[in-house]
């Protein structure tokens, strides 16, 4: 008794009941704990059956989810398996389950869904764990099913979760086996029948075991064997067989598929749950050469267990408690986050997962603890330093010592009898997992490497207290420094900085790091007692700070160079100075430049700015995250977060939230699923506190603490005695001063004022500032033609090629492959009306339950939030001053 065809594609108009305003990014992580356990969701449809995908976007994880209820009404949670008319099973209704929100948060992707009276959430746990590198090193993720009856009515319930072996391979035409493993907990298991060691291919781990594993107990049952087979027979039945198939076969031959089904029983308004793990685990993990030796190293779980399978079993024990730990740290950072904005508060969260995911954790000699990450989204490479500057505040944010773990592989190569040159190396391999190193690495970008790493090395210790790199590293950090002196940041013909703008004899973002980097070489020789070094150093930056500014500043900006007068930068190199609190640059100039980004706004694209004058419309969203860290300014702090939140939701691009992309119409150029996005945590960061003196003295972690005026006292006695009424007049001040520029707009002809077009982070819609977006002309065949400069643009080509920018020209290997990327596949399963509010008003008038309020939703924009948020702000910029007072000494009276 098959239905007929056409009634099973009910479905595919299941929409959503997901309101305007929310936070639904263009894709979720659901499992990513690995640079090969790295699946994502596309959420450009609103609905939460699709087949996950790999971060590459282009191959499909297949993953079958059910839920069944009262034996004759199915629902899909995951995967597009019932779109599959092939698929024969007995049910009265199939359908997608309905996505009633979407919380996305630094550790979970959690989907609140609907399969008629059953409200149920699936929650997607990729764990974070600050405190404990074994649990951070397992490739597992966790999946919640909670399900409780919302009639009030008793229903019987199924569900159901499978894997398929596209996990293992990019390619379907591969030979897979499998098997099964029952006690305590039940885990199938799935490998290429020919693994091959340290391999990958299109991105995708040759040498992985897939895991999908569950506790056993009453009402599970399990079962591998053919997709339809054993999903038509859960649909009909309500469970499977408890059977291994033993014929081992490609993945795409009658799909194999790894099964579970657990019988709920009678489900109540007592919540009833399921978990299941997912997890690919590689043993060795990465192949490292340092000096004369090249080891395998083991995955740091070994360390405490012998096989995935203890592992596993382990980790599935641990659950519930994995659960609180992921809530906990949840809202110590969602906490944090808030305090800038929602927007900020949904980049955070989302990129939190891809950034530890980026990274293998493995077992040195000696049970030393090496981070290894891949460089995913732009190349393989291994350790990419430019990425790891990049990523570096999500680690000292999370636990600075794993900046230690990061760094000590390239460190250990560098010094090794390997590596001859003079300054640090790019990267310790091209193909990830090997890291052969890079044993003759170009002197091009000798001044951005080698300041990467002298600043990396500080921070860490810095943030940590913890001087083992500093001491055992010494005379090379010297040495880099040495190198970045003779090369003369303020020169920089010849130089290139890692994103491959080149060419000219001063670019000033790159000096500033050079100088920044010299800066923290005197940190370093302070720090490890070497007064004589720190003060040459010292007096080097400070000097050369001088002569920079000189060059660098123009009327009213910092110039990307000073040949240009035009030209102008996202001054991400400053974010160190304000992190290290070395207060190398004037707040004046800060201030100046937060300004300057202001006005820049105004005629920013669709997605916001490029990074530089001379990368035109090149937006990389972690140079802007670190930019919006400079800032003092909250209106441009919010427009540079409103810029990449743009991007994060845009639901014309199915993209695994990447780093790099058109300004005019978000087309992806690079960096898909790129860890780059950890410096979303730049702002978070300015708050660490330091636990090193350092040569200012201070061990503020605040970026400001450097003064040794009396300031902080006259705050602390304000805080003190008047602080309630000097906030809220103030906060009432800076109100008006909103208010009166969106007036200003509102009455036409004067120009818009920064405040006015990006104090909220949600336009309201019938706000006439909505309009006020300069659209972007089209683009005739991918070129652009723009101040005396053509440029390529990504809109709507298909062959991309690189035309040199005068003055500058971008030349960097990855950035010519990644235009020459071919564009995305395109999602042929779309509904038509896909956009939200399309959505919301089809479901505005059918019966959904109300939609749970999270913290990721959207603030409002009324006036009285922004009041709020404006005296909160100054709350917290007094309660730093206040706090600042406590590591300074008090006003001396002679
Ligand atoms: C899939 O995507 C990855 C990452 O963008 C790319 O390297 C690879 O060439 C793509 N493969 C195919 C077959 O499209
Ligand atoms: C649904 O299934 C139940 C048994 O599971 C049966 O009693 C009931 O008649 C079925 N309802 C319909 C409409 O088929
Ligand atoms: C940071 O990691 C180290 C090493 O894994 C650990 O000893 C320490 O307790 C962690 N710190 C925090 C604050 O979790
Ligand atoms: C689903 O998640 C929401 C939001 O966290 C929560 O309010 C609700 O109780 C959860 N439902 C179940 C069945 O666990
Ligand atoms: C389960 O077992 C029954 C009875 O032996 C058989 O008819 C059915 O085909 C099996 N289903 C699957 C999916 O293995
Ligand atoms: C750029 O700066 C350098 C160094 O300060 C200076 O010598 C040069 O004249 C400047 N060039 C222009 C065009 O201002």
């Amino acid at each position: 008794m098959h239905l007929p065809y056409a009634y099973a594609y009910i479905l595919l108009f299941a929409l959503s009941s997901l309101v305007n305003g929310q936070f639904l990014p263009s894709a979720a992580p659901i499992v990513t704990r690995s640079p090969y356990l790295n699946a994502w969701v596309d959420l450009t449809g609103s609905k939460p059956n699709s087949w996950p995908k790999f971060w590459s976007t282009n191959r499909t994880l297949g993953w079958g989810g059910f839920i069944r209820v009262n034996g004759n009404d199915t629902y899909e949670w995951t995967g597009a398996a019932m779109e599959d008319p092939a698929l024969k099973f007995t049910a009265r209704s199939r359908q997608a389950a309905v996505l009633n929100n979407l919380i996305v948060t630094p550790t979970r992707t959690i989907f609140i869904l609907r399969a008629g009276p059953i409200q149920f959430n699936v929650t997607y746990l990729s764990p974070i764990e600050p405190d404990d590198i074994v649990l951070q090193s397992f490739p597992f993720s966790y999946v919640f099913l909670d399900a409780v009856s919302a009639d009030n009515q008793a229903h019987s319930v199924q569900v159901y979760s499978d894997l398929s072996g596209e996990w293992l391979s990019f390619a379907d035409a591969v030979k897979i086996q499998w098997d099964t493993t029952l006690g305590p907990i039940i885990a199938h298991s799935a490998q290429l029948s020919t693994p091959k060691s340290l391999q990958e291919v299109t991105n995708m781990a040759s040498d992985g075991t897939l895991y999908h594993a569950t506790n056993a107990g009453n009402g599970v049952t399990w079962e591998t064997g053919g997709h339809y087979a054993i999903r038509g027979w859960f649909l009909s039945q309500g469970s499977v067989n408890n059977t291994k198939n033993p014929d081992f076969r490609n993945i795409n031959d009658n799909y194999p598929i790894f099964g579970y089904a657990h019988d709920l029983g009678s489900v109540t308004s007592t919540p009833v749950s399921v978990v299941w793990a997912v997890g690919l685990a590689r043993n060795p993990v990465i192949r490292q050469t340092s000096g004369s030796d090249t080891l395998d190293l083991l995955p740091y779980w070994t360390t405490k267990y012998s096989s995935p399978l203890d592992g596993i079993q382990a980790f599935l024990a641990d659950a519930p408690k994995a659960k609180e730990r992921a809530s906990a740290l949840d809202a110590k950072i969602q906490k944090d986050a808030m305090k800038i904005s929602s927007n900020y508060n949904d980049l955070v969260s989302l990129a939190a997962r891809q950034t530890f995911a980026s990274v293998e954790t493995a077992v040195g000699p000696s049970d030393s603890i090496y981070m290894f990450m891949k460089d995913i989204g732009t190349s393989q490479r291994v350790n990419p330093v430019e990425t790891l500057y990049a990523a570096f505040p999500a680690f000292l944010y999370i636990n600075s010592t794993w900046g230690r773990y990061l760094l000590e592989p390239l460190l250990q190569y560098e010094t090794s009898t390997q590596y001859t040159a003079s300054y640090a190396s790019p990267d310790i391999g091209s193909f990830f997992p090997i890291a052969a190193g890079q044993p003759n690495p170009s002197s091009l970008r000798s001044i951005d490497d080698s300041s990467a790493m002298l600043i990396m090395a500080w921070a860490q210790a810095r943030f940590s207290g913890d001087q083992t790199l500093l001491n055992r590293y010494y005379s090379t950090f010297q040495k880099w420094a040495d190198s970045i002196i003779s090369s003369n940041p303020l020169n920089t013909a010849g130089a290139q900085t890692a994103d491959g703008l080149d060419g000219q004899n001063d670019m000033s973002n790159l000096a500033i790091k050079g100088i920044i980097g010299i800066r923290a070489m005197a940190e370093i020789s302070h720090t490890v007692g070497k007064g004589d070094d720190a003060s040459k150093y010292q007096n080097q930056a400070s000097s050369w700070v001088s002569s920079w500014l000189a060059s660098a500043s123009s009327g009213d900006h910092l110039l990307s160079t000073n040949s240009t007068s035009s030209s102008w930068s996202l001054m991400y190199n400053l974010y160190p100075d304000k992190l290290l609190g070395m207060k190398l640059v004037s707040q004046e100039i800060y201030d100046k430049q937060d300004r300057f980004y202001t006005t820049r706004t105004l005629s920013g694209d669709k997605y916001g700015l490029a990074y530089d004058s001379n990368a035109i419309n090149v937006v990389k969203s972690h140079w802007t995250m670190l930019t919006a860290a400079t800032t003092t300014d909250i209106g441009a702090r919010d427009y540079f977060v409103k810029m990449v939140h743009d991007k994060a939701t845009d639901s014309n691009n199915f993209a695994t939230f990447p780093s790099t992309y058109s300004s005019v119409d978000g087309k992806l150029i690079t960096g898909l699923a790129s860890p780059a996005q950890g410096a979303a945590f730049g702002l978070l960061t300015l708050n660490l506190e330091s636990k090193l003196a350092g040569l200012s003295g201070n061990t503020g972690g605040s970026p400001d603490t450097g003064s040794k005026s009396n300031v902080g006292a006259i705050a602390g006695g304000i805080v003190g005695g008047l602080a309630g009424l000097v906030l809220i007049v103030l906060g009432f001040f800076f109100f008006l001063r909103k208010r009166k520029a969106r007036d200003y707009h509102e009455g036409e002809s004067k120009p818009a004022t920064f405040f006015a077009r990006f104090g909220r982070d949600q336009p309201h819609p019938d706000d006439p500032l909505v309009d006020y977006h300069v659209e972007p002309m089209p683009l005739p065949s991918g070129y652009q033609s723009q101040q005396g400069r053509v440029s390529y643009s990504n809109s709507n080509s298909s062959s991309g090629q690189l035309l040199q920018l005068a003055p500058l020209r971008l030349h960097n290997a990855d950035q010519s492959a990644a235009f020459q990327a071919p564009p995305l596949p395109r999602k042929t399963d779309r509904i038509a009306t896909s956009s939200l509010e399309d959505v919301a008003r089809y479901n505005s008038n059918r019966d959904v339950l109300p939609l749970p309020t999270s913290p990721s939703v959207g603030g409002t924009s009324s006036d009285a939030s922004q009041l709020r948020h404006e005296v909160e702000s100054l709350r917290r910029e007094m309660e730093e001053m206040r706090s600042r007072t406590m590591y300074e000494p008090p006003p001396e009276y002679t």
